[in-house]
């Protein structure tokens, strides 16, 4: 029987933070994140979960959110909460919406 090397007993998380990390040739029709800082951000975010020692969670690259105008998209899971990781205030956020499942409504993506 395959042992786990963190000792979990079964598999999933609490938690899971996405973030796009699609990058379009210049010139696309759409915008995408990885030239908006996404990966930047996203090692943010892994960084500050390992260092507050939030545990049950997983930040991690994803494929295009289909959300590309409003990057760099997140999407935290199970709640389906969207993020534009805009500024530093929604990547608090994010962060305290990992921690304890607290969501800032005003931090959230905002459609036109
Ligand atoms: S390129 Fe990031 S959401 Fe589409």
């Amino acid at each position: 029987m395959t042992k786990d090397p963190k000792g979990r007993k079964q598999p999933g998380f609490q938690r899971h933070a996405f973030v796009c990390g699609h990058e379009r040739p210049e010139g696309a029709a759409r915008p995408s994140c990885t030239p908006k800082g996404s990966m930047e951000l996203m090692r943010s975010l892994k960084h500050a979960v390992r260092e507050r020692n939030i545990e049950g969670v997983r930040v991690q690259k994803s494929g295009c959110l289909d959300y590309c105008e409003y990057g760099p998209t997140c999407v935290v899971y199970p709640e389906g909460t969207w993020y534009s990781l805009t500024d530093e205030r929604t990547l608090e956020a994010v962060l305290e919406h990992l921690a304890s499942g607290t969501i800032d409504p005003s931090c959230t993506l905002k459609m036109d």
